[in-house]
This record gives C-alpha cells, sequence and structure tokens, in this order.
C-alpha cells in the first residue's frame, strides 16, 4: 500500500496538532489541521461553531473538510477528536493513533486550550465519549503511539514506521 498522507486522529487534547508539526518537520511534509482550516474558512472559532451553528452543522463541515485537504498528497493531517467518529477517511491514508490516557490529557491541558473544547467542559460526558470513542481509534489506526510520554520519546516510532512504509 502506498499512503498518500499521513492522517493523526485521537481524543482532544491528545497532542495531535503538537505531534503533527514534528512529525512535519522531522518528514520535510507540509501540516494541516483540520480544526484551523474550519476556522479559517467559517472565520470562526470551533466554539462559535457549536454555539451558533450546532455540532450536526460542524461534523458536515469536517467531512467537506477532510475531503477536500486528502486531495492533496504528501501532508501530515491532524484531525479533531471526532473526525474519524463521524467522518469518512480517505482509504489510502496512513492513520496514526494518537493514544493518551484521560487522566493524562486533563493534567497536560492549559485552561486555555481546555475551554477551546465545547465538548470536554463536562468532565463526565467527556469521559464518558472517551470510553465511547477509542476503540473506533484503535480499529481505524495502522499504528498506535503510546502518547502518555513527552513527544521527544515516541515521535522516532511514528518518524521509523513512515521511513519503513511508502508514504507519498
Ligand atoms: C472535538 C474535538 C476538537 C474539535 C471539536 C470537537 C471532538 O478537536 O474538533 O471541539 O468531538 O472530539 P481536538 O481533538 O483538536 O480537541
Amino acid at each position: 500500500m502506498i499512503y498518500e498522507n499521513i492522517v493523526l486522529i485521537g481524543f482532544m487534547g491528545s497532542g495531535k496538532t503538537s505531534v503533527g508539526k514534528t512529525l512535519a518537520r522531522y518528514l520535510h511534509k507540509d501540516f494541516v489541521d483540520v480544526d484551523s482550516v474550519i476556522e479559517v474558512e467559517q472565520n470562526a472559532t470551533i466554539n462559535d461553531i457549536f454555539k451558533e451553528k450546532g455540532e450536526e452543522c460542524f461534523r458536515v463541515l469536517e467531512q467537506k473538510c477532510i475531503n477536500k485537504i486528502t486531495q492533496k498528497k504528501g501532508q501530515v493531517i491532524a484531525t479533531g477528536g471526532g473526525l474519524p467518529i463521524h467522518s469518512t477517511i480517505a482509504e489510502n491514508s496512513l492513520i496514526v493513533y494518537i493514544d493518551a490516557d484521560f487522566e493524562v490529557i486533563l493534567n497536560r491541558l492549559s485552561a486555555k486550550e481546555h475551554a477551546k473544547r465545547p465538548l470536554l467542559q463536562d468532565e463526565s460526558l467527556a469521559r464518558s465519549l472517551y470510553a465511547q470513542r477509542i476503540q473506533t481509534y484503535k480499529e481505524l489506526a495502522t499504528l498506535s503511539v503510546d502518547a502518555n510520554q513527552k513527544i521527544q520519546v515516541f515521535i522516532h516510532v511514528i518518524v521509523d514506521f513512515i521511513l519503513d512504509n511508502r508514504v507519498l
């Protein structure tokens, strides 16, 4: 299989964006963050889109956005935590699951980063979303990495895997 893009999936705040930026730098690829593209295109924050248009509308925007992004090749793409649950990701993508424990995520996120995520505001709801989603993340992933450690510790696992496989 020749993969056209590297797509990072995982729960909110697991570090997909930070990992993606680092990975893109190591591999000399472009980095694209789906949420950021949606925010620019809609000229609104994710919080505002949820408040003003609702989650369903956001999910439609996500599917359209990932479809458009994956028309290009050779990118590292960070997705929102709900994207692989609600949308389909192009088959020829190398899907990497950034696997962090719920407690680690909560402890790691700054107050500012926490506040940006509407579905993280009610902790028990977020905890049940986490429990519901992890199986899907694992099933979709070609590679799962233990992201409970610092990026520098596990980034090489992803880089080595990618260099051993063919990614355009
Ligand atoms: C969401 C995750 C967020 C963002 C939106 C919904 C989710 O992205 O897309 O708030 O459903 O898990 P991050 O995973 O980058 O926090």
